[in-house]
């Protein structure tokens, strides 16, 4: 019974938000006894939006550092910079090749996305998904752990690997997305009908990473809530379904016990005790992350030795899907 493998990647696109943490990052140590896990810095992602190359180059160190931080051992996960892998972007190619144009136009983060940058609406943007999917068959992943707004991308990844293996024989393993029951989708803090995300025009929408405790307490404080003053889960009360899912998941009570503990109370001390309870869940991974940064020559040393270990799993299935294209 061989370990079943995971692949997770993560885009450089500046410090990720509590939605990043919670959805994701956070999940990715807790499973590297369990599977052979491999996580990525997709710095290839990136380029679809217009990056500035030194601010580009310092983030995509500071991701490393900061997944460090939130608990990834390098001695049991495999963790590397995807542009330090040819392979993504070959297979990609092959694989833009399997993909139809009609597919690609029914995502609805490339519709969000070219709303957005109306001026950039470029074919990276548009064939995103399909290294996406590269990204996760390289590795022949079974598990992929994302939060619920990458579940149409693994839709995709897993219809493409099928048809390419419909035609050519098993090259690929269909992968399952992996989405945690908490947390898979955190809302803005101002508009909590929206997905928390870094790219809002408002930073009090977000958390982020390395805020420091004071404007965590204090964009918690701020968040758009409802005009009633109960502190209950309820269809409707969005803002508060929010922050309860927050307070539960950082201090690991159910949901009863927080709208218990909360009865009674206004939603003033209740976002105090969200906005304290997350910053107290954020302050080990601030200050491991500010301890590792000073490390280069470490951080440097295990996204080389990752990229090397990358390669040579990756090399195996490109050149497994190269054979059978008569490449
Ligand atoms: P972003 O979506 O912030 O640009 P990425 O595309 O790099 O960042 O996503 C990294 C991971 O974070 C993905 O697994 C994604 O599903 C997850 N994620 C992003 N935003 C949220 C959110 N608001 N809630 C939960 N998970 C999220
Ligand atoms: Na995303």
């Amino acid at each position: 019974n061989e370990k079943k493998n995971v692949f997770s990647g993560i885009q450089p696109t500046g410090i990720p938000t509590l939605g990043n943490y919670l959805g994701a990052m956070r999940n990715w140590p807790l499973l590297q006894e369990e599977y052979h896990c491999i996580y990525s810095v997709v710095d290839l992602h990136s380029l679809t939006v217009r990056q500035e190359p030194a601010n580009l180059r310092r983030q995509t160190l500071s991701l490393v550092a900061l997944l460090l931080a939130c608990g990834i051992n390098p001695e049991k996960s495999l963790l590397f910079i995807q542009s330090h892998v040819p392979a993504h972007a070959e297979l990609a190619w092959l694989l833009n090749c399997y993909t139809q144009f009609g597919e690609l136009s029914r995502m609805t983060q490339f519709k969000d996305k070219s709303a957005k940058h109306p001026d950039n609406i470029n074919a990276g943007l548009f064939c995103y998904p399909v290294l996406m999917a590269a990204d996760i068959l390289l590795y022949q992943a079974d598990l992929v752990p994302v939060g619920a707004d990458q579940k149409q991308h693994m839709e995709l990844a897993r219809d493409v690997a099928g048809r390419f293996n419909g035609i050519y024989g098993d090259v690929f393993r269909i992968p399952e997305p992996y989405i945690p029951k908490d947390g898979a989708r955190v809302m803005s803090l101002q508009e909590p009908a929206k997905k928390m995300s870094k790219s809002d025009e408002n930073p009090n929408a977000y958390i982020l990473l390395l805020d420091d405790a004071d404007t965590i307490l204090r964009k918690f404080r701020r968040a758009v809530t409802d005009s009633e003053a109960e502190v209950v889960c309820r269809e409707g009360k969005d803002g508060i379904n929010n922050l309860i899912s927050i307070y539960s998941i950082v201090t690991g009570k159910t949901v009863p016990e927080v709208e218990h503990e909360f009865a009674g109370k206004g939603y003033g001390d209740f976002k105090t005790a969200v906005g304290e309870a997350v910053a107290e869940a954020l302050r080990p991974v601030r200050e491991t992350y500010a301890d590792l940064l000073k490390n280069k020559d470490y951080l440097a040393d295990v996204y080389t030795k990752g990229a090397e270990k990358a390669r040579a799993i990756a090399g195996r299935t490109y050149a497994k899907a190269c054979k059978k294209l008569g490449l």
